[in-house]
């Protein structure tokens, strides 16, 4: 199994963002993480299509974004155009989800699905084969730094073996409070994508602690 890292540039010092994407192009990472948050869906505002824009012209990896936003449909074709190659959207924050996930791919991305922590892995039950991705939120979404929700395992469990049983070909991702500590567990119970923000721009030398990140064995 692949194991990938998705550094997340919420973490990044947006005074120079340019030079947070050089070292991830330069790193083993397999992805860059975006995360759109509109102050309604979470309690927070992050960024938007400009700034997806710039990080398109300079990335060297897809882009991974994570829209923590109301109504994500209204925007597919602006978050395709401004450079998304994987669109995230969250079950919560979509009353026709089955349709979403059939315009993301219709424009041409992949498309995720992203479970809050209080959402069960059996609501998945109906989509997991119209979907390339499910994002296993392991802490309340709206903000960097947060403390890992430890019931996440069981749930990447979970997802796993409806994956398995349905046929499903799509990745596992899992977000929030990730470090050092518990990426080896997080790929042995099924992740194959890892998200970490703080743990990668909180770091002395970026490329090597996703380097760690995707080879850390089970503490
Ligand atoms: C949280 C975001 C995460 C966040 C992770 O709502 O979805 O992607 O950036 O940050 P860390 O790794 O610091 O928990
Ligand atoms: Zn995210």
């Amino acid at each position: 199994m692949d194991r990938y890292i998705a550094p997340s540039l919420l973490a990044a010092n947006f005074a120079n963002l340019q030079h947070a994407v050089e070292l991830v192009n330069k790193s083993e990472a397999g992805f860059i993480h975006l995360d759109i948050m509109d102050g309604l869906f979470v309690p927070n505002i992050s960024f938007g299509m400009p700034v997806i824009q710039a990080v398109k012209k300079i990335a060297r990896k897809p882009l991974d974004v994570h829209l923590m936003i109301v109504q994500p449909e209204r925007y597919f074709d602006k978050f395709k155009q401004a450079g998304a190659d994987w669109l995230t959207i969250h079950m919560e924050a979509c009353n026709h989800l089955h349709r979403a996930l059939q315009e993301i791919r219709e424009l041409g991305m992949k498309a995720g699905v992203a479970l809050n922590p209080h959402t069960p892995v059996s609501s998945l039950e109906e989509i997991i084969t119209c979907t390339d991705l499910v994002l296993i939120m392991s802490v309340n979404p709206g903000f960097g730094g947060q403390k890992f929700i430890e019931s996440s395992y069981e749930k990447i469990r979970k997802t796993k073996n409806l994956i398995l049983s349905s046929g499903s070909g799509a990745l596992i991702e899992v977000d929030g409070g990730i470090d050092l500590q518990n990426a080896g567990k997080l790929f042995q119970a099924g992740a194959d994508i890892l998200v970490a923000g703080t743990t990668v721009f909180n770091s002395p030398d970026i490329p090597k602690t996703i380097h760690e990140l995707s080879s850390a064995a089970v503490l």
